[in-house]
């Protein structure tokens, strides 16, 4: 198998597609190997042509690490916990999984003491119409965007600390998109508490330092006031989402996009209408504490 196996990079710092593998089927070490390596240097990569049952997608995630159970508990699925669907789709009067996942860039789960190190995200159902797909992810390499800031704003970074909250996350979410609950103080203690990441993180296998605050989550650097925090959020949630740092993925059936939590962040676009449908299923896999 690992004889047919290409791997083609797309253009820019990150992104690379594969084919010629059957992830469900018996993928030998060194092709899985071989797709360890991809990722870690691509940051996020596409095998193609994967229809699978989520106890296939799970039993494949594990050979990256420990699956994460999502706090959502209802948009995971009742076959394996470990899965939790991406959806826009009511199913039996309700959703079917997570409706508005994905709305802001963000690194996955970075909202816990160990972030995902990767996410495994399948295309069960794409939006499409008059043959042309919709809803695309987009994902921006938080290593390029760490090089290319000034040597003056690497010297502040130094050290400092950044929030990130899930409850934070929620209210915003809730109030800008009405797909969840606006939830009280007392209600959000069920989720987690902030978890504090350094803004700079040392990626734990390429040894490259990589952003890691997202809009979606990061909420106050530590020790700074809040008009100085805002300020300097802004500066670089804008800075990585400069175009240089970009890879558009442009979904198909049976894709298995695969990303480096620590490498990237990404956003969903919701350009479709909800009419047309969109399935997606999900694994994450535990990492470690950032540093
Ligand atoms: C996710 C996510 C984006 C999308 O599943 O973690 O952010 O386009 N999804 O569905
Ligand atoms: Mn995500």
């Amino acid at each position: 198998m690992s004889a047919t196996m290409t791997i083609e990079n797309a253009d820019g710092p990150i992104g690379a597609a594969i084919t010629g593998v059957d992830v469900a089927g018996a993928l030998d070490d060194q092709a899985f190997a071989r797709i360890e390596q991809a990722l870690n240097e691509r940051a996020v990569i596409v095998i193609r042509d994967q229809v699978l049952s989520s106890a296939q997608l799970a039993t494949f995630s594990r050979r990256f690490g420990k699956l994460q159970v999502n706090v959502r508990a209802e948009a995971n699925s009742d076959e394996s916990p470990e899965v939790f669907w991406v959806s826009n789709v009511v199913k039996d009067g309700k959703p079917l999984g997570s409706h508005d996942a994905g709305r802001y860039w963000h690194s996955d789960l970075c909202y816990l003491e160990k972030p995902s190190k990767a996410t495994l995200l399948n295309a069960v159902e794409v939006p499409e119409k008059d043959g042309e797909t919709f809803g695309d992810t987009v994902f921006a390499g938080a290593a390029a965007a760490y090089d290319a800031l000034s040597d003056g704003m690497k010297n502040r970074l130094d050290g400092l600390k950044a929030a990130n909250g899930y409850r934070y996350m929620w209210n915003k979410k809730a109030h800008e998109f009405g797909k969840r609950p606006v939830l009280s103080e007392e209600e959000l203690e069920k989720y987690p508490p902030d978890a504090l990441h350094p803004i700079v993180r040392t990626h734990p296998d390429t040894g490259r330092k990589c952003l890691f605050v997202c809009y979606g989550y990061t909420h106050a650097v530590i020790g700074m006031d809040k008009t100085e925090s805002d300020a300097l959020l802004a500066e670089l949630f804008d800075h990585i989402a400069d175009p240089a740092f970009l890879y558009r993925h442009k979904w198909r059936v049976g894709d298995l996009l695969i990303w480096d939590n620590c490498a990237v962040q990404h956003k969903a676009t919701f350009d479709y209408d909800t009419s047309l449908r969109r399935v997606m299923q999900r694994c994450t896999v535990e990492g470690s504490v950032p540093y």
